[in-house]
């Protein structure tokens, strides 16, 4: 039976799926983000022969020769940024994923970003809080209507087709994508029309919402002459990952009234925001949560778990990360 390490804690469903399989399960005692020097500190404690690992993990060539036993690492999470693969590769070191399971409550965290923004909800909240409300005002807190607006999906893979089904069946929002390949299925089944620029489909946009995975040619796809580019009556939504940001241009564009407003919830430098986010009140940040519902983060634990499971077992996992 094999020896498995664990880089935080994470739902107990996954670490007891794994002790029932008969494994040793070592788990990161720290309650918070390992540094690099404590990971491999960690993974050189034991001969572990699988990780689990996080999406706050930077896992490379210095980690994969840290514990030269573990011939999977098991990412909580679907993004994998945080993997250098080509590293993976050369270690001859399996990764997989967290794909489907998180889908529909990152689409609905995107909604609900997209309505509280429009909305203002945040902002009236605070407001109410205060003792600032002294009754009804004809003008007070003015927000956007969404229905009959454009949504504009940015990369329409599984998540955006969901927020897709969402906005357009639920909202009554028009839906317009960019992605590299036109998707017939979100066009059939919603109406979507593919935009093949990404400029195209930011000028014409009320609300821009990013689904693309962190690639270096998604990093800073939204940059100040994109912002530019925005009707300044437009939302940003950005619920995947936050370098595909330029996050200083994005302070600058929401100060400016470039665009009117923005919900945020992955960050350029995570923990950190970019100076004067915190200042602005037509933004909303939450802190990378769009899958932290109890029902999500279970079946991501029992799903990294199983691909763990089965490649100790000899098998090959069902979301295995392609390395080329
Ligand atoms: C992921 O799985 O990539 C998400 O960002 C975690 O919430």
């Amino acid at each position: 039976m094999a020896l498995v390490y664990i880089t935080r804690h994470i739902p107990d469903i996954g670490i007891n799926l794994l002790r029932a399989a008969g494994h040793t399960v070592d788990v990161s005692t720290k309650d918070g983000v390992l540094t690099p020097a404590e990971l491999i500190t960690a993974l050189k404690a034991k001969p572990y022969d699988a990780v689990i690992s996080l999406l706050t993990d930077t896992i490379n060539k210095e980690v994969f020769d840290a514990v030269p036993t573990a011939k999977i690492f098991a990412n909580y999470a679907v993004g994998y940024n945080n993997i250098t693969l080509s590293d993976a590769k050369d270690a001859g070191v399996t990764i997989t994923n967290t794909p489907g399971v998180l889908t529909d409550t990152v689409a609905e965290f995107t909604i609900a970003l997209m309505l509280a923004v429009a909305k203002r909800i945040p902002e009236s909240d605070a407001f109410t809080r205060k003792g600032m409300y002294e009754g009804w005002g004809p003008e007070l807190f003015l927000g956007s209507d969404l229905k009959g607006k454009t949504l504009g999906i940015l990369g329409a893979g599984r998540i955006g087709y969901e927020v897709a089904r969402r906005a357009g069946l639920g909202l009554g929002m028009k839906i317009a994508y960019y992605d590299v390949n036109q998707m017939p299925q979100i066009e059939n089944d919603f109406g979507a029309v593919f935009v093949p620029e990404v400029n195209d489909l930011l000028k014409i946009a009320d609300v821009v919402t990013i689904h693309v995975p962190l690639l270096p040619t998604t990093e800073h796809l939204l940059n100040a002459e994109r912002f530019a580019l925005m009707k300044p009556s437009a939302y940003l939504i950005n619920t995947s990952r936050g370098p595909v940001v330029d996050e200083d241009a994005l302070v600058v564009a929401l100060k400016n009234g470039v665009i009117r407003g923005a919900g945020i919830d992955v960050f350029e430098h995570e923990p950190k925001l970019a100076h004067g986010l915190v200042d602005l009140p037509n933004v909303i940040i939450t802190p990378h949560i769009a899958s932290a519902s109890d029902e999500t983060r279970n079946k991501m634990s029992e799903m990294a778990a199983q691909n763990a499971i089965d490649f100790l077992a000899g098998e090959v996992p069902d979301n295995v990360v392609a390395l080329d």
